[in-house]
């Protein structure tokens, strides 16, 4: 079965120092998965139950892209020691109708970066809590914390970081071999 990855950047911004770090994972991706970059959340609406009956165009794009994939990453910004709104307002359309919106029961795996120490440490910390609230296969290990992440990419977008470098492709192998051993239960 083909394996298909989604990176959901949680940022908006065009410089953003996730969605460049997600771009980068393609480089450590084995090439017979395929992957793609979601860094449009600023066009999903926000939630709002009365919608429900007929959902924005925006929300049955990014639905059907997380429907079809085998597994994400989500890469997140911290915002005031939380995870950035743009994120919740998409994994909350993502959570409904219950079970069936597309997260549920889906292998993710977390990461991110920011300009300053933490790496984004307590974004991903509730991060972890709302994923449990949605029932996603969140991958435990390793967490991945690129800080001062704004000297740590080249100019052709590659993390220079080598320790960084070995935490990510260690997260890369554990949510594609989490994604295998799905596929091989239920084969
Ligand atoms: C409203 C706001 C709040 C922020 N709060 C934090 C914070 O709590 N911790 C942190 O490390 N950086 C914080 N930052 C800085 C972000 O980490 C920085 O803007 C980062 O580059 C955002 O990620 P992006 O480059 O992917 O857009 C904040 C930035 C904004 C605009």
């Amino acid at each position: 079965m083909s394996v298909k990855i989604i990176g959901l950047s949680g940022s908006i911004r065009s410089e953003s120092l996730n969605t460049k770090l997600l771009r980068y994972l393609r480089e450590l991706i084995p090439n017979d998965v395929e992957y793609e970059v979601i860094d449009t959340l600023g066009d999903v609406p926000f939630y709002n139950e009365d919608m429900e009956a007929e959902v924005p165009e925006a929300v049955v794009r990014l639905r059907h892209s997380v429907v079809s994939a085998s597994g994400l990453f989500i890469a997140t910004p911290e915002h005031n020691h939380s995870f950035s709104a743009p994120l919740k307002n998409a994994i909350d359309w993502l959570s409904r109708p219950p079970g069936k919106g597309g997260i549920a029961r889906k292998p993710v795996a977390i990461l991110g970066a920011a300009p300053g120490h933490f790496g984004t440490m307590r974004a991903q910390i509730q991060l972890r809590q709302v994923l449990h609230a949605t029932n996603s296969i969140v991958v435990a290990r390793p967490e991945v914390f690129i800080a001062d992440a704004s000297s740590k990419f080249d100019g052709k977008g590659r993390l220079l970081d080598a320790v960084g470098n070995q935490l990510v492709q260690e997260l890369v192998d554990n949510l594609i071999a989490e994604i295998r051993k799905l596929e091989e239960l239920v084969a």
